[in-house]
């Protein structure tokens, strides 16, 4: 890091929302804008609000943005030329998108191996699958603690796995896991992992190509960008699948073989700009590879403290549950249940302070259920991101004292 080091408040400075004074503890539900990305949608429709690919100057324009929002998302994701890029309206759809093309190439027979951690957008597609005759097969969790083990993924591998698809990083938990030594046992049995990096995004530096992985996926609007999502896919991985785009689109068109109908445009302008806080963030003028690993240290270096204060207040409460790992190995997204107050009680009372957190299964519906948690009530979530501030977690406490 260097000597003029980018401070917390001067990160905040770059968000207009957090002017307010309204805590936001519910990033891992989605997070806040720099102005610098709004702005730039707001030009974005201002200037260049028509269809790609006419070839007038605006439509120029338009085509240069969704193909920078291609490569930005690239660089961030650290794909190297091992794979490309297709961005879609969310990580659901993605999923859905991808599961669909799988249905259309798996075998009867064939085994998917899900794991019971995931948010429902990367269970759901694959569970799916069996109405194709397709075998689904659950990795599942510690009941106690909802974290996975390994080795009873490794258990569940045959030679007719085809597909794995765990998350990176819980909504629920926010553990994070091995994924290049989860990679390599998959890819061991010979078939290919779809990782879903939703939650880890917004803290950690992704490396995909390094990783090895086959696919990965995560949220544009939970990573201080504009609502949207990206898919990478490693070159062979795209390459044996058939698009579900127009028959008359190239089917080795990628990405657009697999992006259905516009892209949000506005979205995309907005996104590429993300690389300005970013540079502000690593203390540099380039938008590099560089930059993204300085800027995703910046973040876990101001998240540090986060963790560790939320950690000294939950311990210091009787009878609280947390779940997931406990202050080390993880990202500040913290899930608890209190022995005296249902979840929506916690949350209803805590965003009466104008703090904002969150209560129920988070679409992390199986994982609730298998560590023996109702689902209608579900766990009370805290979720910080590096503006958050360790004064907001004072707030918090305060706030949850006379609930916990
Ligand atoms: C871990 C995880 N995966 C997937 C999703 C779904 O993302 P999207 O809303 O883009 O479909 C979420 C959203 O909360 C999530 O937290």
């Amino acid at each position: 890091m260097t000597a003029t080091a980018p401070t917390v408040e001067a990160a905040r400075a770059w968000f207009p929302s957090l002017a307010s004074g309204f805590a936001y503890l519910e990033n891992a539900g989605g997070s806040q804008l720099p102005g610098c990305v709004i702005e730039a949608m707001t030009r974005f429709m201002r200037e260049s609000y028509v269809q790609t690919g006419a070839g007038y100057p605006a439509s120029d324009r338009a085509t240069e943005t969704a193909s920078a929002a291609h490569a930005f998302c690239e660089q961030l994701m650290g794909a190297e030329d091992k794979g490309r890029v297709v961005l879609g309206a969310s990580t659901t759809q993605l999923c859905h998108m991808l599961a669909g093309c799988y249905s259309r190439l798996l075998q009867p027979g064939d085994e998917v191996v899900v794991s019971v951690a995931n948010h429902e957008a990367n269970a759901g597609p694959w569970a799916m699958l069996e109405r194709f005759g397709i075998v689904v097969k659950w990795w599942g969790v510690d009941p106690d603690t909802g974290l996975s083990d390994p080795a009873a993924l490794q258990a569940l591998l045959t030679e007719r796995t085809k597909i794995v698809a765990f998350p990176h990083t819980s909504n629920l938990l926010g553990d994070v896991a091995d994924v290049p030594a989860l990679t390599r046992m998959v890819h061991d049995a010979g078939a290919r992992v779809v990782v879903d990096g939703v939650a880890f995004a917004s803290h950690g530096f992704m490396e995909v190509a390094a990783w090895d992985v086959d696919f990965y996926v995560f949220s544009t609007y939970k990573v201080y960008g504009p609502h949207m999502a990206a898919l990478y896919g490693r070159h062979d991985a795209w390459a044996e699948l058939q698009g579900p785009n127009h028959f008359f689109i190239p089917h080795d068109e990628v990405p657009r073989k697999f992006e259905l109908g516009c892209l949000s445009y506005e979205a995309c302008a907005g996104l590429v700009e993300l690389g300005e806080y970013l540079q502000f963030l690593a203390g540099r003028t380039a938008m590099d590879r560089e930059t993204v690993r300085l800027a995703t240290a910046r973040m876990r270096e101001f998240e540090a403290p986060l963790i560790a204060r939320l950690f000294d207040v939950l311990e210091s409460k009787p009878g609280v549950r947390v779940l997931g790992p406990g202050r080390t190995g993880r990202v500040p997204t913290v899930s608890f249940l209190s022995p005296r107050t249902p979840s929506p009680d916690v949350a209803a009372h805590v965003n009466r302070e104008a703090i904002g957190i969150r209560h129920g299964h988070m679409y992390s519906y199986r994982l609730c259920e298998a560590v023996r948690i109702p689902t209608d009530t579900g766990v009370v979530r805290v979720s910080a991101v590096h503006t958050n501030t360790v004064e907001e977690i004072d707030r918090l406490a305060a706030a949850l004292n006379p609930v916990l």
